[in-house]
């Protein structure tokens, strides 16, 4: 396995493989945008269901939501957001640079020392994280409204909705994904930290008592879905937040830490939230939100929440360079020695199978075409008849493909065609009839090497 992934090596198969591209690159790019091309939209698609089914597939109590990214700007003023999601910045005078006061050299810091050009910098103040627009036809400050920060308050303003309306009992959840924004003054890292990303939450409401049951139950839960993703676990820890970390709202808090190139970072926190959210929402919009609890005498109660919030974005990029290798496959001392390959689990593939007749001639293309479409019921399938059969084979391990079907000669004569594993680079001979299951079964037992 190469341990010397780094982020040029993926920017740059990222843009080439059609993954990610810079945001309007034509203008000179966007910072803090991305656009994710052909085969980036099929990764974040799988990434997006993979999670949806165990969560609300393989979780009885789980429901999901779609919320509007536009929320009444209140939602925001209870939440805390408002007061509270800041980030502390200076700027240099000279340079005219903007920093991250807890990011830079403390010692530089006390003494107002730019740390890039030595000039002065201002007093550290709070600069607040969320967009802001305007909704209406009169831009007087009158229509404020904010791009969301979070998925999460969807769902808390709905929380009553889907009791009633889907006579949900505690505990249960809610899901959701969707854009959130975040005006991020650092965003380097590629895709890691962006001004618009994608989140992937659950908030999984208890009773006031059991919330410490269940926020280590869903710590257990989320550890074992990455073992699911076929994600190294090595690459992954656990990182508790220590009382100055803690979010406004969060009375405990666990984030998952993945290794990326540039090292130990958060993927995805489990935050117990206690009854801070539905309390507020409480007092900010005069609503009753507590819970009823019809099996119990009616006992009344704010919930606790135990939050589950994944970043899609970001999962991506670490399933990016979780699946990267360079790897040495032959030592005949020329170029062809090392093939890029992308190790993804084939249920996350973007290309599931590629169907490649070895010849254009002779019936060959036709024959393959015809294979294709018998599997592209099943299967997200791709056709490649150019190059040198050696060349196609590494044109779809980089992009990971795990299953190649080569049709020759033989396959005219016997009806059998070659199946090629991406990972082993083994290759066996297959009755066209028996390639559906064969390919349904692999998938089903795979491991990563
Ligand atoms: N609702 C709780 C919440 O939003 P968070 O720790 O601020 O918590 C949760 O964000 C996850 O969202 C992070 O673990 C990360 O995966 C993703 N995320 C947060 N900010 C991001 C950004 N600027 N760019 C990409 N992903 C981000």
């Amino acid at each position: 396995m190469d341990s010397n992934v780094t982020m040029e090596k993926i920017v740059s198969l990222a843009k080439r493989r059609g993954f990610v591209f810079q945001s309007s690159e034509i203008y000179g790019g966007q910072s803090g945008a991305w656009d994710y091309g052909p085969m980036g939209i099929e990764l974040k698609n799988r990434i997006q269901r993979f999670w949806w089914k165990e969560m609300t597939q393989l979780h009885d109590d789980i429901v999901g939501l779609d919320a509007a990214i536009l929320m009444h700007p209140r939602t925001w003023e209870a939440s805390g957001h408002v007061e509270n999601f800041t980030d502390p910045l200076v700027d240099c005078k000279k340079c005219k640079q903007r920093f991250r006061a807890d990011q830079i050299d403390q010692a530089k810091l006390a003494k107002k020392e730019c740390p890039e050009c030595g000039g002065e910098l201002t007093d550290t103040r709070k600069f607040n994280l969320m967009f802001k627009t305007n909704i209406g036809p009169v831009d007087d400050g009158t229509g404020l409204i904010y791009l969301r920060p979070e998925t999460a308050q969807g769902i808390y303003v709905n929380y009553k909705n889907i009791v009633q309306s889907n006579r949900m009992k505690i505990p249960f959840g809610i899901a959701q994904v969707g854009k959130a924004f975040r005006n991020e003054i650092v965003t380097k890292n590629f895709i890691f930290r962006t001004c618009e990303f994608e989140q992937m939450e659950m908030q999984y409401f208890v009773k006031p008592g059991d919330d410490e049951k269940f926020f280590n139950y869903w710590r257990e839960q989320r550890w074992a879905y990455y073992q699911k993703l076929g994600v190294r676990m090595e690459k992954l820890r656990w990182h508790q937040h220590g009382p100055d970390e803690l979010a406004h709202y969060a009375k405990d808090a666990y984030d998952i830490e993945y290794e990326f190139p540039m090292g130990f970072k958060e993927l995805e926190g489990v935050h117990n939230r206690s009854d801070y959210d539905l309390g507020r929402h409480q007092q900010f919009s005069g609503k009753d939100l507590q819970y009823i609890d019809q099996d119990n005498g009616n006992e009344r109660y704010t919930p606790f929440i135990i939050e589950t919030s994944a970043g899609l974005t970001r999962q991506l990029l670490m399933v990016l360079c979780d699946a990267y290798e360079d790897q040495k496959v032959a030592d005949k001392g020329t170029d062809d020695d090392w093939r890029t390959v992308l190790h993804f689990h084939p249920t996350l593939a973007p290309v599931t199978v590629a169907v490649l007749p070895l010849m254009k001639k002779d019936g060959l293309a036709e024959l393959a075409g015809d294979i294709r479409k018998d599997l592209k019921e099943e299967f997200a399938t791709d056709y490649d008849q150019g190059g040198a059969i050696g060349r196609r084979y590494r044109r779809q391990d980089e992009v990971g493909t795990p299953f190649c079907v080569t049709i020759d000669y033989q396959s005219k004569e016997d009806g059998t065609v070659t199946l090629r594993f991406r990972d082993s680079m083994e290759q066996i001979r297959v009755p066209r009839a028996e390639l559906e299951s064969t390919i349904k079964k692999a998938i089903k037992e795979y491991k990563r090497a």
